[in-house]
């Protein structure tokens, strides 16, 4: 059995529709969607070692299946130097995350690469259109998607063509072209990364919905910082 189902096997098992950030970034890894490195810990040790490997600096969030929105949670601390901050970014989630839901089950943390700041943050989604299926999203991260609802729809499986003109159909676009002396970000890549998500969810049936929240857009690549994945409730 391949590693996606697997994890999805796993989750059922378990009676688990939403996945966790390490699962659904193991899932989309595998179709070769860029991610942020990512390693799980235990405990404070672990975080610590897990760090090092990873290099600093580095990233921890919250590991808990009932923990969705991690930093209304208290439970994600960026950008983390030194074992020392590392140490005390452990203690402060798992103390925040206790306060915010008291009876959460805390797994751990995971610790992942911490992505400099990107060109754009970009957002590519997939929901169920009940009569169509698979409908996957574009947009740019942020206000954007929450203010001005500019975002892109296509029907899954979609053709390289769908995907780049989901990407220059948005009212935004030139802001990844390169605005007021900025860079522009490198299109093919998320035209790519659309295209993978297209033949992961027309792959994988099961995924109910998908959420690459954000990706950082850079001159060279791009890398998914957040990713969900619910799954169907019906087997
Ligand atoms: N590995 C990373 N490198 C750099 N920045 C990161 C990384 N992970 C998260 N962030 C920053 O922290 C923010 C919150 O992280 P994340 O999206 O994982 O949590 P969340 O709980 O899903 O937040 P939200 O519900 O607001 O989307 C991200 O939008 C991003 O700006
Ligand atoms: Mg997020």
């Amino acid at each position: 059995m391949n590693e996606v189902k697997e994890i999805i096997e796993k989750a059922r098992m378990e009676n688990r529709t939403y996945l966790l950030e390490n699962e659904a970034k193991t899932i989309i890894r595998a179709y070769g969607i860029p991610v942020t490195k990512f390693e799980v810990a235990r405990n404070i040790d672990e975080a610590v070692e897990c760090a090092e490997k990873i290099g600093y600096p580095v990233v921890l969030k919250i590991l808990s299946p009932d923990i969705i929105h991690k930093s209304d949670a208290g439970g994600v601390k960026v950008n983390l130097k030194s074992d020392e901050e590392v140490k005390k970014a452990y203690k402060e989630i798992i103390e925040n995350v206790k306060k915010y839901k008291a009876n959460a089950r805390i797994i751990g943390v995971l610790v992942q690469e911490y992505a400099p700041e990107p060109i754009a943050e970009v957002i590519v989604g997939m929901t169920k259109d009940p009569q169509f299926g698979p409908a996957i999203m574009f947009g740019l991260g942020g206000i954007f998607v929450e203010v001005f609802k500019d975002v892109s729809f296509r029907i899954a499986p979609l053709t390289e063509y769908d995907a780049r003109e989901m990407i220059t159909e948005i009212k935004s676009y030139p802001i990844l072209t390169g605005i007021r002396g900025r860079p522009p970000v490198d299109i093919d890549k998320l035209v790519d990364i659309i295209l993978k998500v297209s033949k992961l969810v027309i792959e994988h049936p099961e995924i109910d919905q998908l959420d690459l929240n954000p990706i950082f857009a850079y001159d060279k690549g791009a890398k998914t910082v957040d990713a969900r994945i619910i799954l169907s409730s019906s087997s």
